[in-house]
């Protein structure tokens, strides 16, 4: 039987597009409130683009330390104290490691692991207070793999798989799940534009059922994870990757 979030309060980072709008999406379908928060202002009108009544947006640059404090106080004010937090606001910026320039290098720790270290302790708080969360980081397959021009992206995904498994031990017996979700390719604006052309050919031919992933697939299980069903996992980092990562 499908999960039902109905009465459920969602709160997911980078839901302006791809993979955190999709999440959004389904989880509004199946009677969720979503909260969404971004960097793009497009998001002060997510209500209009899901599906229900009662969603949220908030524009914040979460590479702002204080920002993930700012949005989960906004988002407990407006619409409840949330059960579910997805992280999926990030960025991937490529360049061979020996021409990173130390600013794309800040930026991409600053959003794929602080902001969503930041975010994760100011929902978190709120969710130990309420003896209940689920916690769900956007990682990759670059946490586990290397990926050629994708130190930064590399590093900074499997640091939100180390952080993960700190936060799951810490807050088990609390309530609160946290689970990292790792993708392949999944064909949003991001992976489109990293892995455009033949470069993007010759991804697909590495990975064992020969395509890329949709984000409709990452929400399935993400959805499953941010589910009552789910209560006995934790500190776990699900691969979604077409068996990318076992060749
Ligand atoms: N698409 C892929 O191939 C792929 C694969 C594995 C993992 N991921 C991860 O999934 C997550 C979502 O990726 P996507 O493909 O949906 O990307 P996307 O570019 O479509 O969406 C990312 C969203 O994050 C927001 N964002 C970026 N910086 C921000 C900031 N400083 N503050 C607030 N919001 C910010 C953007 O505005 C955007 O709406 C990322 O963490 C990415 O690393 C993506």
């Amino acid at each position: 039987m499908e999960a039902t979030f109905a009465g459920k309060i969602a709160v997911i980072t980078g839901a302006a597009s791809g993979i955190g709008f999709t999440v959004a999406h389904h989880l509004a379908e199946r009677g969720a409130r979503i909260v969404g928060v971004d960097l793009n202002e497009s998001i002060r009108d997510i209500g209009d683009r899901l599906p229900g009544t009662g969603h949220h947006g908030i524009v914040q640059n979460l590479t702002v330390p204080t920002a993930a404090a700012e949005a989960i106080d906004e988002a407990v004010r407006v619409v409840g104290t949330p059960h579910i937090l997805v992280n999926s606001a990030g960025l991937a910026l490529l360049d061979p490691a020996v021409d990173v320039p130390a600013d794309r290098w800040q930026l991409t720790i600053d959003i794929n692991l602080s902001g969503t270290f930041y975010m994760a302790q100011a929902a978190g708080r709120v969710m130990l207070e309420a003896g209940y969360g689920r916690i769900i980081n956007l990682a990759s397959q670059a946490a586990v793999i290397g990926l050629d021009q994708h130190a930064a992206y590399c590093a900074s995904k499997a640091a939100v798989v180390g952080l993960t498994q700190v936060l799951s031990l810490e807050w088990a017996r609390g309530g609160v799940t946290v689970n990292a979700v790792s993708p392949t390719v999944v064909e949003t604006p991001l992976g489109k534009a990293a892995w455009a052309g033949e470069r993007g050919e010759r991804a697909k031919a590495e990975i064992p059922v020969g395509r890329f992933a949709q984000p409709e697939e990452v929400a399935a299980l993400i959805a499953f994870l941010a589910g009552d069903d789910a209560s006995m996992i934790t500190g776990s980092n699900y691969l979604i990757d077409g068996g990318r990562t076992t060749v």
